[in-house]
């Protein structure tokens, strides 16, 4: 037992209109029915990341629901101001007013769309924590990277460069993503995974000090139903960070259950 909860996030992208409240619903009826079953508390911890103009609709929408909160909606990314001209841009406070518990930061495709930086996500994670907002920090390589064998050395560099100081397990957890994982159906072996999040663990550590143990480390990348729960009982990993499987209520589902069981 590694004393830490587990938790699966899902990630929408740029994916989902008003239509998708159904979704939600969904989802939410299928985790207050485990929680239920389970008895109240250390369940697997879930939250989805919309797109930020469903934020304030599906935050309204759960409220709406009877039964206790059983699951968080997230920003994908936030700038490093709370305000300001910034067109198109928007803030942690933002995404928080909306009803957002939790921000993405430097997921893979900011870091190739927008070509942010380590040091701009590490702002980011920064602005988002002043907001009081938990920042999910995604590292990970490319296949290049990881085929000239420099994966470990890529994906330390940017925890080192993306985390803040002030990451605390309690709000700040970080994603390990490899870039050719996601969306492909492809996924490292089970021991690349392990080493990579032991790796990022000691890294933690040698930073941290004992709070490195607390701080939860996600896996993503092409996690489905089938493989989830073989992924989410390595040691050092405590869930998931899910794209396309995120999308459908009835997979998203099945890989909470599969978190539940690898607990
Ligand atoms: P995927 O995406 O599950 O569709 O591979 C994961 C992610 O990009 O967060």
């Amino acid at each position: 037992m590694s004393g830490r909860r587990k938790l699966v996030i899902g990630n929408w992208k740029m994916n989902g209109t008003r239509a998708s409240g159904t979704e939600i619903d969904a989802i939410a009826s299928g985790l207050a029915v485990r929680a239920e079953q389970q008895g109240r508390g250390d369940g697997v911890q879930a939250a989805i990341c919309p797109p930020a103009t469903l934020i304030a609709t599906l935050s309204a929408r759960l409220a709406a629901q009877p039964g206790p909160d059983v699951l968080a909606l997230g920003g994908q990314t936030c700038h490093p101001n709370a305000s300001g001209a910034h067109t198109g841009d928007i803030s942690s406070d933002m995404l928080r007013d909306a009803g957002a518990a939790w921000v993405i930061v430097g997921h893979s495709e900011r870091r190739a769309d927008h070509k942010e930086t380590d040091a701009q996500i590490r702002a980011q994670a920064e602005a988002a924590l002043r907001a009081g907002l938990s920042p999910i920090i995604c590292v990970g390589e490319t296949e290049a990277e990881r085929d000239a064998g420099r994966a470990l050395e890529v994906v330390g560099a940017q925890l080192a460069g993306s985390t803040p100081d002030e990451a605390v397990a309690a709000t700040t957890v970080i994603a390990y993503e490899p870039v050719w994982a996601i969306g492909t159906g492809r996924t490292p072996t089970e021991d690349e995974i392990a080493t990579m999040h032991g790796s990022i663990r000691d890294r933690l550590r040698q930073r941290f000090g004992d709070e490195a143990d607390k701080l939860r480390l996600l896996y993503g990348g092409s996690v489905k139903p089938a493989n989830a729960e073989a992924i989410f009982s390595l040691t050092d990993v405590d869930g998931g960070l899910i794209g396309g499987a995120s999308l459908k209520a009835t997979d998203f589902l099945a890989i909470v259950d599969a978190a539940a069981k690898a607990e």
